[in-house]
């Protein structure tokens, strides 16, 4: 199902209220979470929506899509980093209770093994948030993945760095590599939800409304799902 809803903001109240009542009624909720912008306010309300409820959050378990190699949790740029600054430590959910890859690990092709199986074991994704990327990657798995793909190593495309390099002090600091959860992880999710927002993402959200499921388009791939939302702000939505 394409919602369109008005602004950023009108989202975030929206996804706020669907992550509340999806905890409420499944305390032990395997969350698939995402990075990025498009996530920031959606965080930030769910954060003082579950304050404000006093919701119970010392269950739920989470898995995050992606991380670059080579940037340590500190890092500023890290997705570690960025999860515990926008909802892990505001929200007060504990480190026993998330996981992410590790961009730091010694062995990644392990690392990559691993972190499916962890959410296999964990009894698989209840409710997955993703961004897109401008080329319509989805986690990091970049035009061209294959659909079956699980946890992954990926080469970032020119056009993603330059996208991320506006979170770095240059484009030349921005990773060259990640490791993404693959389509098949996120395709496994019970529910997919796909947000984007601005005009920088009317282009592809066109190109998204109107292509076949293709390997070009990664984000595609979610119209197939059963139980699947793609949601837009009106800017997004400009050339629909
Ligand atoms: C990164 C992340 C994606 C995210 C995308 C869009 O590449 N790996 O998961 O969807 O950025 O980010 P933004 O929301 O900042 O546009």
């Amino acid at each position: 199902m394409f919602y369109v809803l008005p602004n950023p903001h009108a989202i975030a109240e929206y996804l706020s209220n669907l992550l509340v009542q999806k905890i409420q009624e499944n305390p032990k909720l395997v969350l698939g979470l995402a990075t990025g912008s498009t996530m920031e306010p959606i965080y930030a309300a769910f954060v003082v929506q579950a304050k404000q409820l006093g919701l119970n959050l010392n269950d739920i378990v989470t898995f995050n899509l992606d991380e670059y190699i080579g940037l340590a949790p500190e890092h500023p740029q890290s997705y570690h980093h960025y999860m515990q600054t926008h909802l892990f430590k505001p929200a007060g959910i504990r480190q026993e209770q998330v996981s992410l890859p590790s961009g730091m690990c010694r062995d990644v092709e392990l690392e990559c093994v691993n972190y499916s199986k962890k959410i296999q074991a964990a009894g698989g994704l209840d409710f997955q948030l993703l961004g897109i990327g401008t080329n319509g990657h989805i986690g990091f798995n970049e035009p061209g993945t294959p659909f079956s793909s699980l946890t992954h190593v990926v080469d970032l495309s020119e056009n993603t760095r330059r996208d991320n390099g506006r979170f770095f002090e240059d484009k030349s600091q921005v990773p060259t590599q990640a490791i993404t959860m693959g389509i098949e992880d996120i395709m496994s999710a019970k529910e997919v939800v796909l947000v984007a927002t601005g005009s920088h993402k009317a282009e592809v959200m066109a190109k998204l409304f109107e292509t076949a499921i293709d390997e070009d388009m990664p984000a595609s791939i979610i119209k197939s799902h059963d139980n699947f939302k793609i949601i837009v702000d009106q800017a997004a939505a400009e050339l629909l």
